[in-house]
């Protein structure tokens, strides 16, 4: 009796479900089997049928914006497109704990998040566990030109031939100066030390210099800058690990040497982008090593006390010139999205011209259309963007190595440079110990 029942339960149950997908035409199979998807492409504006008149609503996951830009894209977007609602979900400001949340969610096939922002390191390892959509065929329906992009940043978002994300925003370290103290910034680190030790104190700051350098993912950003400026390198073009160097050596050298200066906040080493940003806008620093937005931040007028007395340049350079770390952010669609349509209209339009333009004026993010540099009120935002050179600086940008097991050679490397910030060890057993720990980790 008890078998019988169950069954007809599950016969009842089946139908149903085969029935509400029937309905739908959104059924589980166009997830599972996302080239499907195409068969909703060609409806009215890219909504799904069961919601012509009702809009759909996305969830778009981000990490902390103290800009005004993302708010500023959503409403452009969601005027252009009624249909759509996007809702927000702010994700932690630190890139590794935001990396963790998205693995535990995509890993889990949850459908919460339909589309979301990834870190420029994080393709390889998301496009390798299957958690996005292949972006192709969306690309090739809309007619997309990826040449109008910077190589760099389609580059890094390509993985086994196809492009797993396209480019919002891209990041480059830079370096930010008081011009009512400084007419000149520092050429080279040297120089900075020098300066940072004279001119702290002067129009009320507590600093000379601020910088990242808590352990975690920017860290790494930082020391990077610091080791390409000194010739040196973590994976060279072939793969080889080739980070035991004198030039690493060197470089972590200089690193510690500004780091345990005392013009830098006694608690640097608890210092990432937010606590940069904060001390900066207070007026407590005379120099600081931060990626663009900070110069939206800095001429905030109701957060900042130095509106219109800061400027960007290059960092300074160490013996071999200066280098900026590549960073940035993509926008990925999570493979088990139940709105793959409405997500790339989304996805479309916030990496597209017009939600770049509106992300570059209202939040100082460097566009990764290479033509908004043209544009007069993106020139507007800083100098350094209407400085052709800085598109140099965008285009020379030094990536972080580009591996699926990314996550495990930045966590090495975090834990070898912080031993040498606090003293731990030197700069020469931290190189040793990158060098045999990151080939070990990218031999298995
Ligand atoms: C910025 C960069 C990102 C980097 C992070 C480190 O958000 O865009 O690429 O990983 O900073 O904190």
């Amino acid at each position: 009796m008890k078998f019988w029942k169950l069954a007809l339960i599950n016969l009842l149950l089946i139908t149903l479900a085969m029935f509400i997908a029937a309905c739908s035409g959104t059924g589980s199979t166009e997830q599972d089997n996302p080239e499907n998807a195409e068969s909703t492409s060609d409806k009215e504006e890219g909504t799904s049928e069961s919601s012509k008149d009702e809009p759909v609503t996305i969830v778009y996951a981000r990490g902390v914006d103290t800009t005004p830009a993302t708010d500023a894209v959503i409403k452009a977007f969601e005027e252009k497109y009624p249909s759509i609602k996007v809702e927000q979900r702010e994700m932690p400001a630190d890139t590794g704990q935001s990396h963790d949340q998205y693995v535990t969610a995509l890993s889990s096939q949850s459908t919460e998040i339909d589309v979301f922002n990834a870190d420029v390191i994080w393709p390889a390892e998301f496009a390798q566990a299957n958690y996005v959509l292949e972006l192709d065929r969306f690309i090739e329906k809309d007619g997309i030109n990826m040449e109008d992009y910077f190589p760099g940043t389609v580059a890094a978002a390509n993985f086994n031939g196809k492009q797993w994300a396209m480019p919002q925003f891209t990041d480059a370290g830079v370096f930010y100066y008081r011009t009512d103290i400084v007419e000149e910034p520092p050429k080279t680190w040297d120089e900075l030390i020098k300066m940072a030790r004279e001119l702290k104190g002067e129009a009320g700051t507590e600093h000379g210099y601020l910088m990242q350098a808590a352990q975690y993912e920017g860290l790494i950003t930082n020391a990077i800058e610091f080791i390409a400026s000194y010739g040196g390198e973590v994976v060279d073009e072939n793969n080889n690990v080739v980070v035991d160097s004198p030039e690493t050596i060197k470089a972590l050298e200089k690193m510690k040497e500004i780091v345990t200066s005392d013009f830098v906040p006694e608690n640097i080493l608890n210092f990432m982008e937010t606590e940069t940003e904060n001390a900066w806008i207070e007026g407590n620093a005379v120099f600081a090593r931060n990626w663009p937005y900070m110069m939206s931040s800095s001429n905030d007028e109701e957060r900042s006390e130095i509106v219109d007395n800061v400027e960007m340049a290059r960092l300074p350079a160490g013996d071999e010139g200066t280098a900026a770390a590549l960073g940035g952010w993509m926008t990925m669609i999570n493979r088990y999205t139940e709105h793959p349509e409405e997500s790339w209209e989304f996805l479309k339009f916030i990496s597209g011209p017009e939600g770049q333009k509106i992300s570059a004026v209202e939040g100082s993010r460097a566009p990764t259309l290479k033509a908004l540099y043209d544009d007069p009120e993106v020139q507007d935002v800083s100098s350094l963007f209407a400085n052709p050179e800085f598109r140099e600086v965008l285009e020379s940008a030094v990536p972080r190595p580009v591996s699926p097991i990314y996550p495990e050679v930045s966590d090495i490397m975090q834990i070898e440079i912080s031993k040498v910030l606090t003293g731990d060890q030197t700069s020469g057993e931290a190189a040793k110990n990158m060098q045999s720990k990151i080939e070990a980790a990218m031999a298995e």
